[in-house]
């Protein structure tokens, strides 16, 4: 489960990539977030769904995280 790992990446990585089954499998399909969320908001989404969905501690420094895995130059 994503939203209990001690890192964010996970998270982050499925919300941007979404989550297709393996080539030429059956399976659920969930789509890919990147483009429609800013920086910002997906930072913010993911502080909210740690706490909301854990009762671990919060993700130390989650908007650095958004910003070195992403694309943007
Ligand atoms: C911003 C919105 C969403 C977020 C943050 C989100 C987040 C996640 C995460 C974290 C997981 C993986 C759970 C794990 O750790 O195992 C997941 C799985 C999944 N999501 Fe989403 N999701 C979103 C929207 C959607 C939408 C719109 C759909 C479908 C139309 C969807 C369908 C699925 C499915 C089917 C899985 C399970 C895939 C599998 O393991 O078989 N999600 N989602």
């Amino acid at each position: 489960m994503a939203l209990h790992l001690p890192d964010p990446r996970n998270l982050i990585y499925i919300i941007r990539e979404g989550i297709q089954p393996p080539e030429g499998e059956p399976g659920r399909w969930m789509p890919a977030f990147e483009g429609n969320l800013t920086d910002d908001q997906l930072t913010a989404l993911v502080i909210w769904l740690r706490r909301q969905g854990t009762d671990a501690p919060p993700w130390a420094d989650v908007a650095r995280t958004v910003r070195e895995t992403g694309n943007a130059p």
